[in-house]
């Protein structure tokens, strides 16, 4: 008989082991995690299998479904994801959506999901990966703005100057996604978080967050379009990574998420990145809107 349950901090004890690791510690520590939605199935009273919801700003997130192996394919995946769908909406979210690297349990999951109704999954972003270690391409770091271009902390703009970029970015200056007002001012990397001005004016930005002390996710980068010619853009990026691997000695990883439809961007990219990388990948994403 399958049994399934929303898991408290000691129930969740028999079940962590099936736990994605990042996900883990905060339960072992018996911290509570806000927004985290944590549920167990048990068949016949043993854990099989295990799903992780988080409730955030963005809605809901299906950050980890998991069955034992000797527990595949009789449908336990399936009824833990409509418990989850059932508990979104008590949140009063009334979406959910996962993101995912493909590997070899992909189709499962991928089935998983169709049974479930949701969307058809699609290739969301591309991440580039390196480490310092593996330098950097000449044409990102020959190059360094000199007078009348001046590199400066992202939050050292004035505030006069983030209502120009506001007003400009309503005015379709730069697509939603690369909008540097989408996290808080500090939450931007102090360090590696730069803005560019051409005559005073601003015509560009890299914004950055220091995920973990050895890794850095560049997350926005604009330059004004007709700088990009001009290669303004590969300039930013080498400042950004010398900056990062050359400050803190516990710096190593850094990575960027470029829109799988974005495709100059992803060219960009690649030659950014080109030899240098560790890793490279898509993200897949699917969702599913609730009845809240
Ligand atoms: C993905 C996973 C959760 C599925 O668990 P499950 O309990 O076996 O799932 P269900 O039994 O509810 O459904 C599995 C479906 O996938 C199908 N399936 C299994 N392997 C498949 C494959 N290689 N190709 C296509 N379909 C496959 C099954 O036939 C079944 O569909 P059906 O009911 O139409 O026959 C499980 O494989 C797992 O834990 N994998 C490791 C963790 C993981 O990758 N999680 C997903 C990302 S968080």
């Amino acid at each position: 008989m399958l049994t399934i349950q929303r898991l408290d901090e000691t129930s969740v004890q028999s079940f962590i082991l099936m736990m994605a690791p990042g996900l883990r510690r905060s339960l072992l520590e018996r911290k509570d995690e806000p927004g985290q939605i944590v549920l167990g199935a048990s068949f016949w009273g043993q854990p099989a299998g295990v799903t992780v919801i988080h409730i955030g700003n963005d809605g809901a997130q299906l950050t980890d479904l998991y069955v034992l192996p000797a527990y595949r394919q009789a449908g336990i995946a399936t009824a833990l994801l409509a418990a989850a769908e059932e508990e979104v909406p008590r949140a009063g979210v009334g979406k959910i959506q996962t993101h995912y690297r493909p590997n070899e349990h992909t189709p499962a999951f991928e089935r998983v999901l169709a049974k479930g109704g949701w969307d058809p999954p699609r290739a969301e972003y591309w991440l580039f990966w390196t480490r310092c270690q593996c330098g950097f391409n000449p044409w990102l770091t020959r190059y360094h703005f000199r007078p009348p271009y001046e590199l400066i902390p992202w939050r050292e703009v004035t505030d006069g100057e983030r209502q120009a970029i506001a007003q400009r970015g309503a005015a379709g200056w730069y697509p939603s996604n690369l909008n540097p007002f989408s996290r808080p001012v500090d939450a931007w990397d102090a360090e590696t978080s730069l803005v560019l001005r051409y005559q005073g004016e601003i015509v560009g930005w890299s914004l950055a967050v220091r995920e973990a002390p050895d890794q850095l996710q560049v997350v926005i980068m604009f330059v004004d379009p007709p700088l990009q010619r001009l290669g303004r853009a590969f300039m930013l990026a080498g400042e950004v990574f010398q900056r990062y691997c050359r400050g803190s000695s516990e710096a190593d990883y850094c990575y960027c998420r470029v829109s799988a439809e974005n495709e100059p961007m992803l060219r960009w990219a690649r030659r950014s990145f080109e030899g240098r990388t560790v890793d490279e990948y898509a993200e897949w994403t699917s969702q599913k809107v609730l009845s809240s």
